[in-house]
């Protein structure tokens, strides 16, 4: 088992603005991909944090990822925008999409976003902030494409991405409710962070290359690689299906249906949904039901084993004050990868360390 390093808020975020430097992104764009994997880390997705950036820095060396690139219009028909992201940063891509479509729901009541070509977008939750913050229902289906990693359900190897759904609801004087995860059973940067710190995985998640049942993450980070099995039997799975029909066929126009696959690009479609709950009748009506609605449901009394009744977002707050205040725990060979990915992009490895008060 690996050990964790805790390292404070500010002296992480000086160490990663400096990898991420290394890609020769543009100021802004170094603080949009930094400050997006830091908060992933700080809301406790460790999965989709800084420990994606080794990842990253293969896919720009192969050229699967294009730095200080932005998304283009193919198609504009007011609520309905059909965006190409060139395989920018998904940080920044995913942030350009949402600004468009928060515009045009403002607009036309509503706005329908296909999004593809992303370079990997991320923690999807952070689109739905963004929309919620601007006062915007929000609904994400999204697609991967990379090497296929999650089987069908009742199928016996990986065929399709661990397909993230999202759903965000502002909430009139309150944190907004942010619903986001993968439709697998875990999210494939959870087998990894388990694999680097020399854990198992719960049973149910995985198959291994044979098809059958193991707890061991190695079968979805080193190959022969097994496979990740989808959430909730059939009815998670057939989400997942609607993810790569949606966020894939729809927007994207791109589906994972090929096999291996050396890149290690990670690339995203995303189908987003934006609606503005004043333009389809009573603002006030609405915050009203929805706020009760939430007080109604968390008012049920805790089952054994259950503090309260949380709702989706709460999670990822608690998680966020806590590192915020004590620091981010990241473990030493996620770390030790980080380096060597500063090494990968002409950065010195021993500066980050220092920045990170390790040295
Ligand atoms: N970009 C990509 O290709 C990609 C692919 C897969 C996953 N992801 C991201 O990975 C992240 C992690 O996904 P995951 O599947 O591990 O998430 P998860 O299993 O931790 O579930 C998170 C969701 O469940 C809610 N939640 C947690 N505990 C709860 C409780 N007790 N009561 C009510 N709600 C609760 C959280 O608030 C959140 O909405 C997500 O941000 C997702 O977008 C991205």
């Amino acid at each position: 088992m690996s050990t964790n390093h805790l390292i404070p808020l500010a002296r992480l975020d000086t160490a990663i603005r400096r990898v991420v430097r290394g890609f020769g992104s543009r100021p802004e764009e170094v603080e949009a991909v930094a400050a997006n994997l830091i908060e992933a880390n700080l809301k406790g997705h460790d999965s989709h944090g800084i420990g994606m950036l080794p990842r990253y820095a293969e896919a720009f060396v192969e050229g699967g990822l294009k730095t200080n690139a932005s998304v283009s219009t193919v198609l504009d028909a007011g609520a309905l925008l059909r965006l190409d992201g060139n395989a920018g940063f998904g940080q920044v891509i995913g942030a350009q999409a949402m600004a468009l479509g928060i515009e045009r729901a403002r607009r036309h009541g509503c706005c329908t976003v296909a999004l593809g070509n992303a370079h990997h977008l991320g923690r999807i939750g952070a689109w739905a902030e963004q929309a919620a913050a601007a006062g915007l229902v929000s609904m994400h289906f999204v697609n991967v494409i990379a090497r296929p990693i999650v089987a069908p359900y009742g199928g016996a190897d990986a065929r399709f991405g661990t397909n993230p759904f999202c759903a965000g609801v502002p909430m009139q004087g309150r944190a907004p409710v942010i619903l986001d995860f993968a439709t697998s059973m875990i999210a494939q940067g959870k087998t990894r962070v388990a694999y680097n710190k020399g854990e198992t995985v719960a049973p149910g998640c995985l198959i291994d290359d044979r098809g059958q049942p193991t707890q061991n993450p190695r079968y979805s980070v080193v190959p022969p690689i097994g496979a990740l099995l989808t959430f909730g039997g059939h009815k998670g799975a057939g989400l997942a299906m609607m993810c790569e029909l949606l966020g894939g066929a729809l927007a994207a126009g791109m589906t994972q249906r090929t096999p291996g696959g050396v890149e290690r690009r990670v690339l995203n479609g995303m189908l987003s949904v934006l609606v503005d709950p004043a333009a389809l009748g009573d603002r006030a009506a609405f915050e009203a039901e929805a706020l009760s609605f939430l007080d109604w449901a968390q008012a049920s009394p805790p089952r054994e084993g259950f503090g309260h009744v949380q709702v989706a977002g709460d999670a990822e707050r608690t998680w966020k004050a806590e590192r915020t205040e004590s620091g981010v725990p990241v473990d030493a060979t996620t770390w030790a990868e980080i380096l060597r990915a500063a090494g990968l992009l002409g950065v010195d490895p021993a500066a980050v360390q220092q920045d990170a008060g390790l040295a």
